[in-house]
């Protein structure tokens, strides 16, 4: 599943080959996160010196967070090769066997949203992760068999925006977890300038900022939107990037100044226009604005909560006075009891 929207935190497919110039490649250019950059750099150290390989990784948050980005970096600084696939594409329990059976020796194997793997390599990988030995079936019917292959040590990188929906016994045998959150202001502001940097891109302290501030929290969009108004500026201006001209350009890609785009306000007014300010369950909040479940859930929710602009109730999602001061409406239609529940 793709997303074309400006502001989404997954990447389109245009973006890849840009995607690889401005990526980090070691733990020092990875910018923000400090505490899972501690926790990762202590566990390298260590496995490093114990000359064990790492211990399993799960990481989770919404896209673009960098979780593909700190695998690869992992890899980079064990310095050890990395293989890539994800939970959809390994459809078979053959298939997983015929990956890591190939493995070298404390190879990383990054296996991108590990939450939509189906329950039947799940269960093999129980015992791959934990004693590094495979079981596979051999033969049919009443004359299959099971032999036992050992496995060489690897490190698995799960990542997945939605760890909520990993079993626990998946989730059990990762040694260690790290959750990354929305990037404040100023890392983005340093992402930004570091992007610009690279990119040959002229770009003002505070041009950084507006950019920054409209990013949503997420390293993707900011340098997405970096590259958006870096084209601005060269059309319309003289190429550098002032914060007269990013709030230009953000204001002609109608994104504004908390970052939201047409679906998030959209999402907000549904709330309070078509549901009198909530509670709406996810699935009719989605249809009412004729998107996908899992991109309302996946990229859009999570910021607006961020935000404080929704709030989650047992009984769906509400708006917070917040949002209709945003959409400069009357805070009069909000419910108080709704809005004292506490959930997460
Ligand atoms: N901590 C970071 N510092 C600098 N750039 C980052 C960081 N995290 C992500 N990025 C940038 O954002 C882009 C998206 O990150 P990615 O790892 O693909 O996110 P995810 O896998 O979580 O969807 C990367 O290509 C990289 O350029
Ligand atoms: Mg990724």
């Amino acid at each position: 599943m793709q997303d074309r929207r400006i502001v989404s935190g997954q990447a389109a497919a245009e973006e890849d080959n840009l995607d690889m110039t401005i990526r980090p490649l070691i733990l020092d250019e990875y910018i923000g996160q400090d505490k899972v950059k501690a926790n990762i750099s202590i566990f390298i150290t260590a496995a490093k010196e114990r000359g064990e390989s790492l211990d399993h990784v799960l990481l989770s948050g919404p896209p673009g967070l960098g979780k593909t980005t700190l695998a690869n970096i992992v890899a980079n600084e064990i310095g050890k090769p990395i293989r890539k696939t994800s939970g959809p594409a390994i459809e078979r329990p053959g298939d997983l066997a015929a990956i890591i059976t190939n493995l070298e020796p404390g190879e990383i194997l990054f296996i991108d949203e590990i939450h939509r793997l189906n329950r039947s390599v799940e269960e093999i990988m129980y015992p791959a992760m934990e004693d590094f030995v495979i079981d596979i079936i051999i033969g049919k019917g009443p004359g299959a068999r099971t032999l036992r292959l050992d496995l060489p040590p690897f490190t698995l990188i799960g990542a997945t925006t939605r760890p909520g929906l990993l079993s626990s016994p998946l989730r059990d045998r990762f040694g260690i977890t790290c959750r990354l959150d929305f990037y404040t202001i100023e890392d983005l502001s340093t992402i930004i300038h570091r992007a610009a940097h690279i990119l040959k891109i002229e770009i003002d302290n505070k041009g950084a900022f507006e950019i920054a501030r409209r990013s949503r929290g997420t390293p993707r969009v900011a340098n997405r939107l970096l590259r958006r108004v870096a084209d601005y500026a060269l059309v319309k201006g003289d190429g550098r990037i002032t914060d007269e001209l990013a709030v230009m350009a953000l204001e002609m890609m109608e994104i504004d100044n908390l970052g939201l785009d047409n679906l998030d306000i959209l999402i907000l007014e549904s709330i309070i226009g078509k549901f009198a300010g909530g509670p709406v369950g996810l699935e009719t909040l989605a249809a009412s604005v004729s998107e996908e479940t899992d991109t309302i859930s996946d990229v859009y929710e999570p910021y607006l909560l961020k935000l404080g602009l929704i709030q989650k109730t047992p009984r769906g999602r509400i708006a917070t006075e917040r949002a209709y001061k945003h959409l400069g409406l009357p805070v009069a239609g909000i419910k108080q009891d709704d809005l004292n529940f506490e959930m997460e």
